[in-house]
């Protein structure tokens, strides 16, 4: 089974991804953690994006796509891709089409997260993400236990990222009302569109995830 979890910028996306793959064994296709991490190990490709990315603007269509190409073609995932943050794009959502139907590959599920704008800057403004695994956590809803251990690797190196702040995430919501909502149409057409309320708790919106794939894997 192979989804996209389609949303704004803390929709909840990172968070249900997480739980998917360990629950059902799915394999995380997150464009944003794949920049996170050029950019942190120094690639040429990593110091040319870091700018865009702190100011909360998109990624160039060919650097995302290449990305995810790399992923699709180096090997099989046995649970199923979740694609996490991509497409964002028209042009993503064609290459990802294309990708997919060259690997003989299907697309199953398109799960558009809903949630209210007035929420979005809560939850991103009280984010943190371990550095060593990626576990998300948040100040209020999912606080860093009080030894400041991760709960998932035991790791401290939990931080928050450059780009959440209120500045970088009023251009992300801009950029994905402006780039990214189109998708929704996109989808909706082809009779794919699926929808959960991501306002609810993390475990509500997990149970309505998990409602919607049904047991197969
Ligand atoms: P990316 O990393 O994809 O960030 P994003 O889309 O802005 O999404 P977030 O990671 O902020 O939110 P999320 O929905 O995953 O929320 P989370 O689960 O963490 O992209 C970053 C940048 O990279 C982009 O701006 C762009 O520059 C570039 N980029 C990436 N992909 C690209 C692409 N395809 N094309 C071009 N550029 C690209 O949750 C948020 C917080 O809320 C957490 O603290 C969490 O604990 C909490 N929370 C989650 N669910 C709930 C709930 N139900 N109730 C209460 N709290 C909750
Ligand atoms: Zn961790």
């Amino acid at each position: 089974t192979n989804i996209i979890l389609l949303g704004p910028p803390g929709a909840g996306k990172g968070t249900q991804a997480k739980r998917l793959v360990e629950e059902r064994g799915m394999v995380q296709l997150s464009t944003g953690d794949m920049l996170r991490e050029a950019r942190s190990s120094g690639t040429e490709m990593g110091q040319r994006v870091a700018a865009v990315m702190d100011r909360g603007e998109l990624v160039t269509d060919e650097i995302v796509i290449g990305l995810i190409r790399e992923k699709l073609t180096s090997g099989a995932a046995h649970g199923g891709y979740i694609f996490d943050g991509f497409p964002r794009t028209l042009a993503q959502a064609d290459a990802l089409g294309a990708l997919l139907s060259e690997l003989g590959q299907s697309l199953d599920h398109v799960i558009e997260m809903r949630v209210d704008d007035e929420v979005l800057v809560a939850r991103i403004t009280g984010r943190s993400t371990c550095g060593n695994c990626g576990e998300v956590y948040h100040d209020v809803t999912r606080p860093v236990p009080a030894d400041g251990k991760c709960v998932n690797c035991g790791s401290t190196e939990i931080k928050r990222r450059a780009d959440d702040n209120e500045d970088a995430l009023r251009t992300r919501l801009l950029a994905y009302y402006k780039q990214t909502s189109p998708l929704i149409g996109y989808y909706h057409a082809k009779g794919q569109l699926e929808s959960v309320n991501g306002l609810a708790a993390i475990e509500a919106v997990a149970a309505e995830i998990s409602g919607l794939l049904g047991s197969q894997t």
